[in-house]
């Protein structure tokens, strides 16, 4: 019988693809995907713990949700991801509406606890255990190749996980300890995608440099350099992609591959956090802001066009003017093309919830605002240096202003093209029109 799906997925894109994930099995028991949270027999919140808003934005979708199991007591509801990890079964006793509660490494169990439920074998269902010898289950052919039309661009999950536990991150509580995908594995995934028409891969991991460098992932211990080098070797691959990165493991042989890898895209996403040393110490990054500056600068030496974006988190506890003005210099320095910032905040379980001196609300909210006004100015002045130049841009479909795509350097462009253009396409397209979030361009000549 078929039964209709809804999955909202909150942050990041490794949730991104724990939500695929969820589909594809689940499209193996009857579920179609897509439907709206009205019409749905199952809804599964695919939730985020990173900041306190994120985690608030769920509660509140979800107590939303008790009018509709009111309505329809048939309906399910499940929540996975790192608040149903942190929270565990304490979710039933704020929203006992809730069937299901599911963590970071136990979702390919879900059909198995939907089939509980259908069987009348219990009321609920939590299964939340997080275990260091964790194995990714192997990738299944099969899963891959649920949806009908292939899509052009894709994830594939490389590790879980993170062994930093910086002082405010709630990840090493929420999706264990590292563990890294064997190679085989990893490879075979994108094999069988590129044959299938996907033309550009992301490789997904909380801190994708010391893939490997936990657990064994083949015979002959491989490196994150390595595994891209072997990732770009599939052929009819077209961009390569990667994320995230903590600039302490930074290695040259990998700062080389954005020489040596034409498919490798030129834009790094290294997270700073905070440009004061003080704070990089009381938040327990291993880094010094010197060092940053090093690695950016090796980065340059190597791929000089790399668009660079980074994380900052304003009012660490403890955070004063003189360290947030670090910050500010830092930005002026490196540059960034884009950033994502944050007010800090508590998080369950992590060090830094207890530090004294917590900043004022006010204060951060000011600091926030001052680093997001110098960014924008500074993205809209590095957007300006595409005037005039001729750049490759993957088509992703269509606008209301003409067809949108995307360059290596990760920066929206849009222009006029014929309607025969197709996602995954690559043109080259002369930009003419430089904006503080995208740029627009005329399409020059293009392959398929
Ligand atoms: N408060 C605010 N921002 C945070 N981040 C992680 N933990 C917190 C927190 N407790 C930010 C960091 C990280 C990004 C994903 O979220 O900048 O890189
Ligand atoms: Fe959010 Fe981090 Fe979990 Fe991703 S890993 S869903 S960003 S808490």
């Amino acid at each position: 019988m078929t039964k209709h799906l809804h999955i909202k997925t909150f942050g990041c894109q490794m949730n991104e693809r724990d939500s695929e994930i969820m589909e594809q099995l689940l499209a193996q028991h009857g579920y179609i995907a897509g439907a709206d949270a009205e019409q749905a027999d199952l809804i599964i919140l695919n939730t985020c713990s990173i900041r306190a808003k994120a985690e608030q934005k769920f509660f509140s979708l979800l107590g939303s949700l008790r009018q509709e199991k009111r309505r329809r007591p048939g309906l399910r509801i499940a929540v996975a991801g790192c608040v149903a990890q942190q929270e565990g079964e304490r979710i039933f006793e704020r929203m006992p509406h809730v069937d299901i509660v599911i963590g970071t490494q136990q979702i390919w169990r879900l059909p198995e606890l939907l089939q509980r439920l259908e069987q009348g074998k219990s009321k609920r269902e939590t299964a939340c255990g997080l275990d260091k010898h964790f194995v990714i289950p192997p990738f299944q052919k099969l899963l891959r190749s649920t949806p009908a039309l292939p899509e052009f661009r894709k994830f594939v999950t490389i590790m879980q996980g993170c062994d930093n536990y910086c002082a405010y991150c709630v990840v090493p509580t929420t999706r264990g300890r590292e563990i890294s995908r064997p190679v085989a594995d990893i490879l075979e995934e994108a094999e069988l995608l590129v044959s299938r028409g996907v033309r550009e891969i992301t490789l997904l991991g909380q801190n994708v440099n010391s893939y490997g460098t936990t657990n064994p992932v083949a015979e002959q211990p491989v490196s994150f350099a390595e595994l891209l080098k072997m990732t770009a070797a599939v052929p009819g691959l077209r961009r390569l992609r990667f994320t995230t990165s903590n600039p302490q493991d930074l290695s040259t042989e990998l700062m080389q591959c954005f020489a040596a890898l034409p498919k490798l895209c030129p834009h790094f996403h290294l997270p700073v956090q905070a440009g004061s040393n003080t704070v990089l110490k009381q938040m327990h990054r291993k880094y010094t802001r010197e060092l940053y500056l090093e690695k950016v600068d090796e980065l340059r030496s190597f791929r000089p066009d790399i668009a660079l974006s980074t994380d900052v988190i304003v009012g660490f506890p403890g955070e004063t003017e003189a360290d947030f003005e670090q910050t500010m210099s830092l930005l002026e320095t490196v540059r960034f093309h884009g950033s994502f910032s944050f007010k800090y905040s508590d998080r369950p379980n992590t060090r830094s919830a207890a530090f004294p001196d917590k900043v004022d609300e006010q204060v951060k909210s000011e600091r926030l605002e001052r680093f997001q006004a110098r960014q924008d100015e500074i993205s809209l002045e590095r957007n300006r240096d595409f005037l005039g130049r001729s750049v490759e841009v993957m088509v992703e479909g269509r606008s209301e202003s003409g067809v949108q795509g995307r360059t290596g350097s990760n920066h929206i462009v849009h222009f006029a093209g014929p309607d025969a253009l197709q996602p995954g396409d690559l043109v080259m397209v002369t930009i003419n029109h430089a904006g503080q979030h995208s740029l627009k361009g005329e399409l020059a000549a293009h392959e398929k």
